[in-house]
């Protein structure tokens, strides 16, 4: 078991990327706090730790309020002993044009997105280096390195993470907490169906957007959890400061188009 004995925080992890690292994360070993707003969600993802025969407990936690996320951070370490694993993956999108959003629309995107992990690491850190040292794992995105049509205040948040993210490997590296991120491309989560569902024809602006991913298909939120452990793991001892990307090799190409590439090849 590749987390036997440690403790892991994962935020929104209720469903989607986070739900699939909860369990995937169990699977290793890990003891989790399941972390997310929907009590509900949360609740149904220990449920399924707990029938697997993993450990974890639900903390109904905004992780935009820093009184609920120091003391979900405190709660878990009274009750476990230890904290070694910070995964900052609660996440939410907007598609809006900047003109378009109001200015509590984009503080919440802020929050949720950015300041969340500000006051997640402010109060995990002091555990981490009373205990020798941790990991810290932010959830970025490919719209970290480049733009992406009508989602400005969801790619500069998804910007600044990554940079907050390397900034932070440095200043705790001494204390032997690594800090990475991962930036997923499109995954297939409760997120983008939402999304794809809210623009008419669901099946058709998926197949349009599977055709631009070189692999040809949306990920799953479990090929994401795989990246996420192997982060988190000893496997990866020597690694701070990367965004680590996972993306099918959307990223690989300025312009890709599979029904084009396919007529190549055959
Ligand atoms: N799905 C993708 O294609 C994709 C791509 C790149 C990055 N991401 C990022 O991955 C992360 C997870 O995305 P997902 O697609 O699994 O989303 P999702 O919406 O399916 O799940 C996110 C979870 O976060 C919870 N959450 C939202 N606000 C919260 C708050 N204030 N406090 C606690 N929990 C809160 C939600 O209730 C939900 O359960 C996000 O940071 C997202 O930006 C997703």
């Amino acid at each position: 078991m590749r987390l036997r004995g440690k403790v892991a925080v994962i935020t929104g992890a209720g469903r989607g990327i986070g739900r699939a690292s909860a369990i995937r994360f169990a699977e290793e070993g890990a003891k989790v706090t399941v972390v997310d707003i929907r009590c509900d969600l949360g609740e149904e993802t220990v449920q399924r730790i707990r029938d697997a025969g993993g450990e974890a407990h639900h903390a109904c936690t905004d992780v935009t309020k820093e009184d609920e996320v120091k003391a979900m951070l405190d709660d878990t370490v009274a009750r476990w002993g230890r904290l070694d694993i910070l995964f900052n993956n609660a996440g939410i999108v907007a598609v809006k044009f900047l003109e378009e959003m109001s200015e509590a629309e984009w503080d919440r995107l802020m929050n949720v997105n950015v300041k969340s992990v500000f006051l997640a690491v402010k109060h995990a850190v002091g555990h981490m280096r009373k205990q020798g040292g941790g990991t810290i794992l932010n959830t970025a995105s490919i719209g970290s390195f480049v733009g992406q049509f009508k989602t400005p205040a969801y790619i500069a948040s998804k910007g600044a993470v990554m940079l907050l993210t390397k900034s932070l490997a440095l200043d705790y590296a001494a204390d032997n907490i690594r800090v990475n991120c991962v930036c997923p491309g499109v995954v297939d989560t409760p997120m983008v169906r939402e999304h794809l569902e809210a623009s008419g024809d669901a099946d058709a602006r998926a197949r349009e957007r599977a055709a631009r991913i070189p692999l040809g298909r949306f990920l799953t939120s479990e090929e994401i959890a795989q990246a996420a452990l192997y982060l988190v793991s000893d496997e990866a001892a020597g690694v701070t400061g990367v965004a680590h990307v996972v993306d099918g090799g959307l990223l690989a190409s300025f312009e890709y188009d599979g029904s084009w590439a396919a007529k190549e090849k055959h």
